[in-house]
């Protein structure tokens, strides 16, 4: 049976930087409150009209280079996103035709801030059963759009910013490397904690200018204890699968939310915050983007080599959360 291994990784962020004096402009806030209760001090708004299957193209490209590979030796794109191009079809299909292909299958998945993961899994099960050989994963956001610029969104509205981060995952035989293990979970009774609740099959449409629209609902402290207690069992849950101990591990990459919730995490299997790779300083959170931009930063930057153990882990909106466990 082959392994599943990840042989390029790119990313795309905008240009555009939004730093936190800049949101001030809407919100009554401060680079100190946001910087101390979430470690970010910058994101990236995509100009408008603005697309999140061309972010995930400019990813897709940049992982493809890395993995040597043409569009047309793609099997099968897997595209993770809450920010879709369209409500729908998603945003897999409008990638599929920017990269040039005729009919290569596309599948959106809406996983949240635990795409990536979820995506992964998918991926590993279509390569080790030997339907697929190359899989494209592409997570990609454009949310500044969605943002509530009114004041009371402020508490939503300077987390999150856009990206886009992409891997190639090839079926790999006899390289002792590769997708050991991933673990997945949700919990829908937890679904109206964080959500956008429009537009939506519940409302009819010429019922939404006068109605709540497409403002995020975020309670952020349920959210967040959530957040530690789940992100932290997912990790467990991959080091007992795999009999490695904490400190074995080479490197974490764990959802850029809040890096309050990678300390916390920390923390609990007493490792020092620098075997945790992060980038929620520069980007805020990235929602399905941000496991593969900590990624392809974590390889360009030399911390990430072939045959170190790394093990990726998520949490988000639905809630749904997971890990995956991998030799580099
Ligand atoms: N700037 C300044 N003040 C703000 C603010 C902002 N952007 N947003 C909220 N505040 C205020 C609140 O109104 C509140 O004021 P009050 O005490 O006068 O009522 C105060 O700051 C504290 O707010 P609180 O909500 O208690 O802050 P917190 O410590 O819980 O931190 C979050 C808020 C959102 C940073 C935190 O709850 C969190 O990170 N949650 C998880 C978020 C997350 O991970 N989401 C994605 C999951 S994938």
């Amino acid at each position: 049976m082959p392994s599943a291994c990840i042989t390029g990784v790119g990313m795309y962020v905008p240009p555009r930087v939004v730093t936190n004096e800049e949101l001030r402009t809407w919100y009554d806030t401060s680079d100190e409150w946001i910087y101390a209760r979430s470690g970010i001090k910058e994101r990236r708004w995509a100009e408008e009209p603005a697309s999140t299957a061309e972010l995930g193209y400019y990813a897709a490209k940049e992982a493809l280079q890395a993995a040597g590979k043409s569009p047309n030796e793609i099997d099968l794109i897997i595209f993770a996103t809450l920010s879709p191009d369209l409500y729908f079809p998603g945003s897999g299909v409008l990638l599929q035709h920017r990269l040039g292909l005729e009919t290569t299958p596309a599948l959106d998945i809406r996983q949240q801030c635990s795409g990536f993961v979820y995506g992964l899994s998918i991926a590993d099960q279509y390569i080790r059963t030997g339907t697929y050989r190359t899989i494209l994963l592409v997570g990609a956001e454009i949310q500044s759009t969605w943002i509530d610029y009114n004041p009371e969104g402020r508490t939503v509205g300077v987390l999150f910013g856009d990206g886009a981060g992409a891997v190639v995952i090839e079926a790999c035989e006899g390289e002792n490397r590769g997708i050991l293990s991933t673990h997945l979970y949700s919990q829908g009774a937890y679904a109206m904690e964080l959500c956008v609740a429009e537009p939506s099959s519940a409302t009819r449409a010429h019922t939404l200018p006068g109605s709540y629209g497409m403002r995020p609902y975020m309670n952020g402290k349920e959210v967040f204890r959530h957040a530690v207690q789940r992100m932290g069992e997912a990790v467990q849950v991959a080091l007992t699968h795999q009999g490695w101990r904490p400190d074995e591990v080479d490197l974490y990459v764990l959802h850029q939310a809040n890096i309050r919730i990678v300390q916390a995490v920390a923390e609990f299997f007493s490792l020092p915050m620098e075997r945790f790779f992060n980038s929620i300083h520069k980007y805020g959170n990235t929602t399905a983007a941000s496991i593969p931009i900590c990624l392809a930063e974590a390889e360009r930057e030399g911390r990430l080599r072939r045959g170190d153990k790394v093990i990726l882990a998520a949490f988000g909106s639905g809630f749904t959360w997971g890990s995956a466990a991998l030799i580099w």
